[in-house]
């Protein structure tokens, strides 16, 4: 079985997609002794998930995928995107973020958004993007206390629970990361 590198420091997303993938050996970036972060300084979560992706095929030669998402709201440009972990502060501070775009969007009629993600895969020297994404409303103050990042004020559409008001498996069987991860299952299971 193939080695396939998963470039992510979060352990959890790695044990969740390790459950889905048949044919290849998941690894991390601590099996290649590798410890260092990447920065993400590509404006584009696309472009983020490409340079972490290349960094470690170009560094360790092994076939691998990363992952980039943010939270889009379209009556702030398209904020805080791809610097939605660190939109109020360089230190990523999730009270203070969700406070500031629900400061940024006081008395804003369009409260419309969406969560994206982009799965950059390299595979054989081949570069192949999966995406994903989740339309839903910001609303004007927390609801619920579940999940993590701006999940307290995002209801996706054509429910009424906020992300954070759901059980993990609920808000998987919709989520933007759940729907670029099956693609990049899909694919690999083809392999
Ligand atoms: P990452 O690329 O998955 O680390 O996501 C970057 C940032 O986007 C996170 O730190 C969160 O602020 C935000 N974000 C991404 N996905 C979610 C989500 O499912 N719920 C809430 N916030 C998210």
């Amino acid at each position: 079985m193939r080695n396939i590198c998963f470039v992510t420091g979060n352990q959890n997303k790695i044990i969740e997609v390790e459950k889905l993938i048949k044919n290849f050996k998941l690894i991390s970036t601590k099996d290649l002794n590798f410890y260092d972060e990447i920065l993400e300084t590509e404006n584009t979560i696309k472009g983020n998930a490409f340079l972490k992706s290349s960094f470690i095929y170009n560094k360790f030669n092994i076939n691998c995928f990363s992952d980039d998402s943010g939270l889009f709201i379209n009556a702030l440009g398209g904020d805080p995107g791809v610097r939605s972990a660190r939109y109020a502060s360089e230190i990523s501070d999730k009270e203070k973020n969700i406070n500031l775009v629900l400061k940024n969007l006081k008395g804003e009629k369009d409260r419309s958004a969406a969560f994206k993600t982009c799965i950059c895969l390299i595979i054989d020297g081949k570069t192949n993007y999966f995406e994903g994404s989740v339309k839903g409303v910001i609303t004007s103050k927390r609801l619920g206390s579940r999940g993590f990042g701006y999940d307290p004020i995002f209801v996706p559409e054509g429910h009424d629970r906020s992300f954070a008001e759901m059980s993990l498996e609920d808000k998987n069987k919709i989520s933007h990361r759940s729907i670029a991860t099956k693609k990049l299952i899909n694919f690999l299971n083809q392999k």
